[in-house]
């Protein structure tokens, strides 16, 4: 454990320790064959070399410095599958996929296959599999019973549990039914015992006609995804209350807002969106992959103000890099290659915003917290759109852009362009604090999923402040280490405590108002856990849920915390 936070490497130690166990390049024996330094540098050539496309060659060693430049003081990282295949042959660089699932049994097992080859090379995959017909369906060909959508997820689980993503992390998926199939109220309960489906996050894909008819406690029909016959009539309300009560019980299902989703959907004539990836920070066609990006906020602050100069030279940099990553990426498949080609989707994000804020000493849950959230997610928004318009003046806009909503009047070289990834591993990397969360603690053990090994975090900015002003830190840290707040350090200043609050300390109400913020200037969507009191009700988890829609926020998950389940570690499938 290091205790003053000066480091020699560019990274901390923590980070040290995860590149080398998963990120950087080695040899047979499991040696190291790089640095951090020469793992950016690694990434930073291979993703300039697509600048050669483009003209002027001596222009390809600006970017490369730029590029590492940008790495090197972590203020923007890509998303782990740059890191760790950037420069590899048939080197994946994208960690967001969806895939569709047909209702046949060729069709599945393609998919199945190519999502076991997508996450060998560190991906994530979607799926909507509310094409499939129900459970106990008859079976025209043999005559047997169909297995229905979650049977067959238990095979993709399956498959996702032994990949384990090249043995660098565990296989993610997402699962999403809608809420008219047959099987919706088996997949509402389908993760409740935590031992099954454990490589999935699940989300009820629910509709604006389905959140009016649960105001207006109307009757609900499940149809036949084929037939389209009306199977059961529920109560929509009673549906509804399933849904929270599973959530409250376990953290599953989600819920993905499908017509919010489509209303903002660049491409809706190519088709509906009916998933998104893993975290949810992506909805995309079937077949497309994204590449994600986080800007490192904590690192824009000057004298206690952002430095917004500073912040938008590097979001006109990251997306270059990311629209570079498009040309140099390895696709697995013709399907994935042209429509990830066509419609050069990219999710510029943040993370380090608990960080920032500590920084600027505004409190989280704070009015003047998610006016700043919206302040700077439109300028990143701006800026993008500025940028890729740019690169669109250069190199052309995408090849789908006539077909796009953005076409005439937007000349743009990607169809979406922000997303907030949840940042589970780069945030370690930058050492920062993840996303647009809250702190999850302020001192904490860190389980690696893959090896088990334990290691301890402390907030840096925190650690500072109490050497600065000469408090007893030992002390404070072994409580602080108990259950990660400071809410029970007296001998804190209540300010202080306020500003280092942590995420279960936080109400819901702040935590959606800036999942909100966020997502009102993104074309993609927000990865965020909605915190709630262990006292809370399923009531309370109901209205959460709702307020979300109303809100116009992508989709939802929530997190209730039940002392010794300690769920987000477990369910954090980034860590
Ligand atoms: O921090 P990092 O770039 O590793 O990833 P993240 O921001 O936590 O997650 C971004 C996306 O990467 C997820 O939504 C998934 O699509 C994918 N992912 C995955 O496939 N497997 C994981 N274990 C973690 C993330």
């Amino acid at each position: 454990m290091e205790l003053n936070g000066v480091h020699a490497s560019p990274v901390s130690d923590n980070a040290l320790q995860i590149l080398q166990e998963r990120y950087l390049l080695k040899d047979l024996l499991d040696n190291c064959l790089e640095s951090p330094g020469e793992m950016f540098m690694r990434v930073a050539k291979w993703v300039a070399k697509a600048e050669e496309k483009w003209g002027d060659l001596s222009l390809v060693k600006k970017w490369t410095m730029e590029f590492n430049n940008a790495m090197v003081s972590l203020k923007f990282l890509p998303n782990s599958p740059t890191l760790m295949n950037a420069g590899r042959k048939k080197g994946q660089l994208s960690a967001c996929f969806v895939l569709p699932v047909e209702d046949s049994l060729p069709d599945i097992f393609s998919t199945l296959k190519l999502m076991a080859m997508i996450q060998q090379k560190g991906g994530g995959t979607g799926f909507n599999f509310s094409h499939l017909r129900p459970e106990k369906a008859n079976l025209k060909n043999t005559g047997g019973w169909a297995s229905g959508p979650i049977g067959f997820m238990k095979i993709f689980d399956a498959a996702s549990g032994q990949i384990k993503q090249a043995g660098r992390r565990r296989g993610a998926n997402m699962g999403i039914l809608d809420i008219d199939h047959p099987d919706i109220e088996l997949f509402i309960s389908c993760k409740r015992n935590f031992t099954s489906l454990k490589n999935f996050n699940i989300s009820v894909g629910v509709t604006d006609k389905f959140m009016l008819a649960v105001e207006r406690k109307k009757d609900w029909f499940l149809t036949h995804p084929q037939s389209h016959e009306i199977v059961k009539t529920v109560n929509a309300s009673d549906l509804w209350r399933n849904i929270a009560q599973n959530a409250w019980d376990c953290g599953d299902p989600g819920v993905v807002f499908l017509d919010t989703i489509n209303r903002q959907n660049p491409l809706l004539s190519l088709g509906k969106i009916e998933a998104t990836n893993p975290c949810g920070e992506v909805p995309l066609l079937p077949f497309e992959a994204c590449n994600l990006g986080s800007i490192n906020l904590s690192k824009f602050v000057s004298r206690k103000k952002v430095d917004w100069e500073a912040l938008m030279k590097m979001v006109h940099l990251a997306i270059r890099f990311l629209d570079d990553i498009i040309e140099v990426n390895y696709y697995l498949q013709s399907e994935v290659k042209d429509i990830s080609l066509a419609n050069r989707k990219i999710g510029l994000g943040v993370m380090g915003w608990a960080d920032m804020l500590v920084k600027l000493n505004i409190p989280y849950d704070s009015n003047e917290a998610v006016e700043l959230a919206s302040q700077i997610m439109k300028f990143i928004r701006d800026n993008s759109r500025e940028a890729s318009t740019n690169l669109a003046k250069e190199r052309g806009c995408f090849p789908n852009w006539p077909k796009s909503n953005h076409f005439p009047h937007r000349p743009l070289r990607n169809a979406t362009l922000n997303s907030i990834a949840p940042t589970g591993s780069i945030s370690i990397i930058a050492d920062t604090s993840s996303s647009i969360e809250p702190f999850f603690a302020l001192a904490f053990q860190r389980k690696n999923v893959l090896n088990n090994h334990s290691l301890i975090s402390i907030n840096n900015q925190f650690l500072d402040f109490l050497y600065e002003n000469q408090y007893p830190v030992t002390e404070i840290l072994e409580k602080v280490l108990a259950n990660g707040s400071t809410q029970d350090v007296k001998i804190l200043p209540p300010e202080i405590r306020r500003i280092y609050k942590i995420s279960e300390e936080i109400s819901p109400e702040w935590h959606l108002k800036h999942q909100a913020a966020f997502q009102k200037y993104i074309d993609n969507a927000v990865s965020k856990t909605i915190n709630l009191p262990e006292s809370s009700t399923v009531e309370e988890v109901e209205k959460t849920f709702f307020h979300a829609w109303k809100l116009q926020t992508k989709g939802i998950t929530i997190f209730r915390n039940v002392k010794g389940m300690k769920k987000v570690i477990e369910k954090g499938i980034t860590v």
